[in-house]
């Protein structure tokens, strides 16, 4: 598959996955997908709370699905939003992203309800990120 060929599949899951959001709250539906290192495609959605602050992201939760599956890491990602707002990374995702990414120059593709798509890397979004320490030391 090509860069561009899979940037285009990743952006059809994203919307794949928006289809499960949990967003009454804010009403803004969030999709996201990433591809693994394993070759598979996970899904992702926001996932918002009655409290508020304990809203998960799309971005996150794709993530987070597929290290729940065994994978560890993520080559790219797309995520989605609807209408003209760009579902841009928010900071705490950007963390997670950061941890999880094959390298700072991992794409991630962002996209709006548009058609409109920015390309992003992890490392532009997250220039310094707080990555692994030794708990030994
Ligand atoms: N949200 C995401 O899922 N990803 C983003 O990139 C930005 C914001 C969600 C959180 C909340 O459910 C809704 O969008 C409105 O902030």
């Amino acid at each position: 598959m090509t860069k561009e060929e899979l940037r285009d599949k990743l952006i059809e899951e994203a919307w794949e996955g928006r289809k499960n959001s949990y967003s009454p709250y804010s009403k803004f539906a969030v999709g996201a997908a990433v591809m693994g290192a394993d070759g598979v495609i996970y899904r992702g959605c926001n996932i918002e709370n009655v409290s508020y602050g304990l809203t998960v992201c799309g971005e996150r939760t794709a993530v987070f699905n597929m290290v729940a599956h065994g994978c560890k890491t993520f080559t790219a990602l797309a995520v989605v939003g609807s209408g003209s707002a760009e579902a841009a990374p928010c900071g705490a995702c950007r963390q997670v992203l950061a941890e999880f990414c094959e390298s700072l120059d991992t794409p991630v593709y962002i996209g709006d309800g548009n058609g409109g798509l920015l390309e992003v890397t992890v490392g532009e979004m997250m220039p310094h990120p707080f990555l692994k320490f030794d708990p030994e030391n």
